[in-house]
């Protein structure tokens, strides 16, 4: 334990989680999108929030750019800062989750081990894994934001599939097929969220 969390003692409040969701009418989690950059992540988990957001439910859309720019911005691509970068998002999505909020993370998160570090953060049962399953080739011939192409000309020296790697999810709750459409996809998420009874 840190010196400074060793005189803090945890406070319980008297409005709880569970008094949350019933007023959201659905439960809290965190449905964790983890893929290659150009997978389809960002693109799918927008769908997936519109969907939500249409049948009532209250969502809020954590991703890896927009993030980057604030809460992150201190932080880099190696691994260590890749780390942190995932330790903060897997504290504020539990924080989303525990105000009764349908969270939707964004980021590559490379690695097994934080992902499983989020899972065990967030609780099992509320924490929902999705693999953005795309070729590494299709990702690079997608190329959305010319990353790849920078990459190979050797301007970015830590890019994800090149410079630095990525662990596919050995048991995601759900992997999807990333070249499939978008609203397809969007649909078996919408129906694996109503199967863990996260909505009605
Ligand atoms: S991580 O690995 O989870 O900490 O990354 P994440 O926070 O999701 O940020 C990924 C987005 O940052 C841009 N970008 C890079 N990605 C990978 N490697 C390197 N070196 C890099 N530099 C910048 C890129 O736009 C990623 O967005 P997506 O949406 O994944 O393409």
């Amino acid at each position: 334990m840190s010196r400074q969390a060793e005189n803090i003692v945890w406070h319980e409040h008297a409005v709880t989680p569970e008094m949350r969701e019933t007023l959201h009418r659905h439960r809290g989690a965190v449905v964790w999108f983890t893929g290659l950059s150009g997978s389809g992540k960002s693109t799918l988990s927008g769908a997936v929030e519109q969907a939500l957001h249409q049948l009532g439910s209250s969502t809020f859309l954590l991703d890896g750019d927009n993030i980057r720019q604030g809460l992150c911005r201190d932080l880099g691509f190696s691994d260590n800062d890749r780390k942190e970068n995932i330790r903060r998002i897997s504290e504020v999505a539990k924080l989303m989750a525990d105000a009764g909020l349908i969270v939707l993370t964004a980021f590559i998160s490379p690695h097994r081990s934080e992902r499983q570090l989020a899972r065990e953060l967030i609780g099992e049962e509320r924490f929902i894994e999705i693999f953005v399953d795309t070729a590494p080739e299709i990702c690079e011939a997608r190329d959305p934001k010319g990353l790849y192409r920078k990459a190979r000309a050797g301007e970015i020296k830590d890019f994800t599939g090149i410079g630095s790697g990525y662990e596919a999810p050995l048991s995601p709750e759900l992997r999807v097929d990333g070249e499939q459409l978008v609203t397809k996809l969007s649909e078996q998420i919408i129906n694996l969220l109503r199967e863990r009874a996260i909505i009605a």
